[in-house]
């Protein structure tokens, strides 16, 4: 799919932005703190209804407003799609989708597809279990929005838990409450462990044909799910074994009042030729890995929904060597992406024309010849 279209009101610095997109490659280029990564956030906004930079919404609005408003309209294989967003202070955003305004937020999900790539991603390997939970829990939730919904009321669950636990520890009465909790924390969290199996294995294949290809066959990558239930072998002995594990710690958990045990504490390993890359790779494994993770997302949206999503790269570009920015922009001939970079050189290295290159000074977008906005 491609985007053609983008229209802001209020949003971040922008008071008002029309752009049309370029079905390929578009290059937001210019200094820092100009507005480049705020045109990608608001193209992620239309995909999740969420932003990769904040949970906030009030930070996506013009500072001196009390409402924002994005529009993005693209083109699919078989329709044509428009996500319009309304951010109000103190309200609940109002998304619709082809003009039909949604009930449920979580709906948008499936409408636009999109895959981020920033310098946070090339530290996945190496930063804590946290981003990479998140890594998984956001993308998974953007080729199953169920995931996204079961994901939520999971959640809602280990808060209800943890809340007890801590009841628990002052007055022991309480426990005779847990049991119903348990089972709902079992239930959920068996149906979210078994999708990242599903989805790890799956990307798993994917990158590891990726990364023999970037590495020129030198590098053999795994990724393998680490989880605190202990058995996940097969998917009728994981919910038991989380009720037996939940059970054998559960004098732990009163104790501290959090849970020990289920998705919220998994994480991932990468090897490289067997080594754990995270603790014994050098940085260059590490973000070769990332690389290699991100175009197997993309390859794997694609296998799902039948189109490719579109390519957000926030200042990635850089940070990566000559032949890593070589193959990737060979990788995604077909994709449309959009690049920001403060990189003037960048330009002449991924020969591109004026019809690609947006210059961004002070939340104002220049094309060479014309005045966009
Ligand atoms: N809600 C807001 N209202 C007005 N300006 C904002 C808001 N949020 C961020 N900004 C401004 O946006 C700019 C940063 O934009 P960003 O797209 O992140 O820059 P970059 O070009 O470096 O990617 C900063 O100047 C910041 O002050
Ligand atoms: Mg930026």
């Amino acid at each position: 799919m491609y985007l053609k279209k983008l229209k802001l009101i209020n949003f971040r610095n922008y008071q008002q932005l029309d752009l049309i997109f370029h079905p390929k490659i578009n290059v937001f280029i210019g200094d820092n703190a100009q507005g480049k990564t705020n045109i990608l956030e608001a193209i992620y906004l239309t995909s999740t209804g969420k932003s990769f930079r904040t949970n906030r919404d009030r930070e996506l609005i013009k500072m001196d407003k009390d409402k924002a408003y994005i529009l993005v309209e693209g083109e699919k294989r078989y329709t044509s799609v428009s996500v319009e967003l309304k951010l109000e202070e103190n309200k609940k955003k109002q998304i619709k989708v082809n003009g039909i305004t949604l009930t449920k937020n979580t709906d948008l999900l499936n409408n636009i597809h999109v895959v981020v790539f920033s310098p946070e991603d090339l530290k996945l390997v190496k930063e804590g279990p946290v981003e990479r939970r998140r890594f998984m829990d956001m993308e998974i939730s953007n080729i199953r929005p169920r995931y996204c919904h079961c994901l939520g009321q999971y959640n809602h669950v280990l808060m209800q838990r943890n809340n007890l636990l801590k009841k628990i520890h002052h007055d022991r009465k309480y426990i005779a409450t847990l049991d119903v909790w348990d089972e709902k924390l079992v239930e959920l969290g068996t149906i979210l462990i078994l999708e990242r199996l599903k989805f790890i294995h799956r990307l798993n294949t994917l990158s590891r044909l990726l990364h023999r290809k970037i590495t020129d066959s030198k590098e053999n990558l795994e990724i393998k799910y680490i989880a605190s239930v202990k058995d996940i072998a097969e998917e009728e002995r994981i919910s038991q074994s989380f009720h037996r594990e939940l059970k054998k710690m559960l004098e732990v958990d009163i104790c501290r009042g959090t849970t020990t045990i289920g998705p919220h504490r998994d994480d991932l390993v990468f090897y490289v030729n067997g080594i754990d890359i995270r603790v014994f790779g050098s940085q260059g494994q590490q973000r070769t890995s990332a690389l290699s993770l991100k175009l197997a997302e993309i390859e794997l949206v694609k296998a799902e929904t039948g189109e490719y999503p579109v390519l957000l790269l926030d200042d990635v570009m850089s940070e990566l060597d000559m032949k890593r920015q070589m193959f990737l922009i060979k990788s995604l001939r077909d994709i449309q992406t959009f690049i920001t970079t403060t990189d003037m050189s960048l330009l002449d290295s991924i020969r591109l024309g004026e019809e690609n290159i947006f210059y961004i000074e002070k939340a104002s977008v220049k094309k060479k010849n014309e005045n966009i906005s």
